[in-house]
């Protein structure tokens, strides 16, 4: 089977690096993809958003199977263009229709789902331009902090949480009447705060059935001790030793069953991955967000556990046949640390030579901010997060120790990365 990847990020460098491993891949392409996924297969220069170019690339490279990696052009509708096609029709996509996408693309359309489906979370009401008034009235009845997220999509930066009654008013207004976040926050949720502690947890559905895949903790401040500014996240772990059993079984019953249910009850069709962003309050586990994709650092931590064939799996779900698929995991622990350029996540600078690429001992280098430079053949540095680095252990501390004997190794040029992933948990 020929594979398209589409991204360019850490994530999909393990998808694509999974997906490699499988007798089931002839040829592989990642578009638009980066150093490291250059070496995994081809890497062809289309952004994920450019969705003719895309076309064009499947028919050209007899491509079988599309595997989407960010929500971007699972929400502006890829699934939807390949269906409205002819030739694409018949193409394997990975990622749900825009609908379903919607459940990460709309925080309103995501609450009003769980609602309705009495999937526990934060108390909300929605406010825009019309009913601004009622907004502040239903700040003021609540208690600090407060929590207000544009409804669309804001590259991540979307949620904003302070503690002040009259900063909370201000921010709204900010983000209805001065666009604060572009028409993303035309519309506004806001919500009760939850107080606890958060895991990703994952599963892959054809729409139907489910695989539970395993799940991991992010860690998203840049600086340690979880202080400074948020980023795209700067390491993982799996798994999640505060997520026993029980608690995983409480998951599955109040949160993914209700969810899968809800989608096919409402007729949504979905295939593909979700992420349930959860907090841990007492016992009892809440959805914070749904991504309609996989998480990024959670992937370099998850991938590497999934003993099962990743191709088997996705062609499963594609074709509606995943209730006759089972996952196999490794019950070790995997630890991901991300090595970022010095400044990220403000201003940073990039074209960085890397080195010690070929030096490191046990452990996964997971391309992210890289490429190739065309005249040296040199790897440098071409985002803020730049490689993650993932190493499996019997323990969470042995994970850790690797992977960060390993960080040290590897240099460039204002290199950074927290020293106290995983810390917390021990
Ligand atoms: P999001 O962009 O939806 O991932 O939200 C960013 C972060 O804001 C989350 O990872 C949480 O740490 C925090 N957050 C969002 N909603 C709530 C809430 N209702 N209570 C407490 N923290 C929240
Ligand atoms: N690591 C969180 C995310 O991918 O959204």
């Amino acid at each position: 089977m020929n594979i398209l990847v589409l991204g360019s990020g850490g994530r999909e460098y393990a998808l694509a690096w999974k997906i490699a491993q499988s007798p089931k891949t002839d040829k592989l392409f990642i578009a638009p993809g980066n150093a490291g996924t250059g070496v995994l297969g081809v890497n062809l220069p289309i952004e994920t958003t450019e969705f003719e170019n895309i076309k064009k690339a499947v028919v050209e490279n007899d491509i079988d199977m599309v595997v989407v990696g960010p929500e971007n052009p699972l929400v502006e509708g890829i699934h939807d263009f390949f269906i409205a096609d002819d030739y694409l029709k018949k193409i394997k996509i990975i990622g749900p229709l825009k609908e379903g996408a919607r459940l990460e693309g709309s925080k309103d359309f995501a609450k009003q789902f769980m609602v309705k489906n009495h999937i526990p979370t934060a108390a909300y009401k929605t406010f825009n331009h019309d009913n601004l008034d009622e907004g502040y009235t239903f700040l003021e009845s609540l208690q600090p902090p407060y929590v207000l997220k544009a409804d669309g999509l804001a590259a991540g930066k979307g949620v904003v949480i302070v503690n002040n009654l009259e900063e909370a008013k201000s921010e709204l207004k900010a983000m209805i009447e001065e666009a604060k976040f572009g028409d993303a926050s035309a519309n506004v949720v806001v919500e009760e705060f939850l107080s606890g502690i958060e895991l990703s947890v994952f599963v892959i559905t054809d729409g139907n059935s489910y695989l539970l895949l395993p799940e991991a903790k992010d860690y998203k401040r840049i600086g340690e001790g979880d202080t400074g500014l948020n980023t795209g996240g700067m390491g993982s772990i799996s798994p999640v030793p505060f997520a026993g059993k029980e608690f995983m079984s409480k998951i599955e019953e109040k949160i993914i069953k209700p969810t899968i249910n809800g989608l096919k009850s409402d007729g949504i069709p979905y295939q593909g991955f979700i992420f349930f962003g959860l907090i841990k309050v007492d016992d009892e586990p809440f959805v914070i967000e749904y991504n309609c994709r996989l998480g990024d650092p959670e992937t370099e931590s998850i991938i590497p556990r999934i003993n099962s064939d990743l191709v088997d799996i996705l062609t499963a779900t594609a074709d509606g046949t995943l209730h006759e698929q089972k996952i196999s995991i490794d019950d070790r622990y995997a630890a991901t640390v991300m090595l970022v350029s010095g400044g990220y996540p403000k201003q940073y600078e990039k074209g960085k030579t890397i080195s010690g690429l070929d030096n490191v001992n046990n452990c996964i280098l997971f391309h992210a901010g890289t490429t190739t430079d065309v005249e040296s053949m040199e790897v440098k540095t071409s985002g803020g997060r730049v490689l993650a680095i993932t190493a499996l252990g019997n323990n969470l501390k042995e994970a850790l120790n690797t992977a960060y004997q390993n960080a040290e190794i590897i240099q460039y040029e204002r290199k950074n990365y927290r020293k106290d992933i995983g810390f917390d948990l021990l």
